[in-house]
């Protein structure tokens, strides 16, 4: 079993899920199981009085399930990451940060490194959300070392790629979410993958309210899996979580939810509600 499981099976403290609660697939006359994943990215928002008061809100209306059926994780801004981990302690759900550099520590003002997070109390890390790529800059080459850097200071990476509109739209949407797992991967040997959630977030769809459709959503899950399967093995491809991004919402997480390549949602505006945000982590169990 792999460190970033044992990890998992940590935070969890876990109580075992029933059948109806988690996916399971038959390979090789084996169950193996991935257990849901909702994570909210609160991007650049609330204050500290905010996010306290929005991570008790998301802690008290999931205390029923969070860690049990569906693992769950808050993505404040950093300022705010000790304050949300302290609220979250009696809580089964997990922090992460939404960068980080791949350096360890030294002259990198402004940037904070994986021992910082980890320190912080930190589990998850988001590396290459469409954000940091489009908006700062971030090449895949730069989103590797990242991914590299959280793997190896212990961190638990979510990796997100998603085509922009005009590569949808010019039928490029395979390509691009190819060359980006490639590139983001690259070095990392199947153990060190097995810490990867992936999260695919197609740009247009992420703030704009417009989702893509399940059937849109899962032909590119389904694609991510087997390039999984040819770059690692099937086993890898099977048991690695692959989120949903861009606009999920109560009104859309079960029916995304439903699909067999969708594990779970890397929510950005509706979790800034804890409402709302109790609701996607709800219809996703
Ligand atoms: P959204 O953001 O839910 O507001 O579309 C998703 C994300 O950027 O992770």
């Amino acid at each position: 079993m792999s460190v970033p499981l044992l990890i998992q099976t940590s935070i969890n403290k876990s109580r075992g899920e029933t059948a109806g609660q988690v996916k399971k697939f038959r390979l090789s006359g084996k169950f193996l199981m991935r257990k849901a994943f909702v994570a909210g990215n609160w991007k650049m928002n609330t204050d500290s009085q905010g996010s306290v008061s929005l991570a008790d809100g998301v802690a008290c209306g999931s205390m029923d399930i969070a860690g049990r059926s569906v693992d769950v994780a808050v993505i404040p801004p950093f300022v705010y990451l000790q304050a949300v981990v302290r609220a979250l302690n009696q809580s089964h759900i997990a922090v992460g940060a939404q960068d980080m550099y791949y350096e360890e520590k030294g002259a990198f003002t402004g940037e904070i490194s994986t021992s910082m997070l980890k320190d912080a109390g930190c589990i998850y890390v988001l590396c290459g959300h469409s954000e940091r790529r489009h908006v700062i800059g971030e090449s895949d080459e730069l989103v590797n070392k990242k991914v590299t850097a959280a793997i190896s200071g212990g961190l638990l990476p979510i990796f997100c790629v998603g085509e922009k509109l005009e590569e949808r739209e010019a039928s490029q949407t395979n390509e691009v979410v190819t060359r980006q797992v490639k590139r983001g991967l690259a070095g990392l040997d199947v153990e060190k993958v097995s810490a990867v959630t992936i999260a695919y977030e197609p740009v247009w769809a992420i703030g704009t309210g417009r989702t893509a459709t399940p059937q849109q959503a899962q032909e590119v899950h389904a694609m991510i899996r087997k390039l999984l399967g040819q770059m690692y093995d099937a086993q890898l491809a099977e048991e690695l979580r692959i989120l949903y991004g861009g606009s999920a919402k109560p009104g859309n997480a079960a029916e995304l939810m439903r699909e067999q390549d969708i594990d779970g949602l890397l929510v950005g505006g509706a979790s800034l509600n804890a409402d709302d945000f109790v609701a996607i982590i709800k219809a996703a169990v």
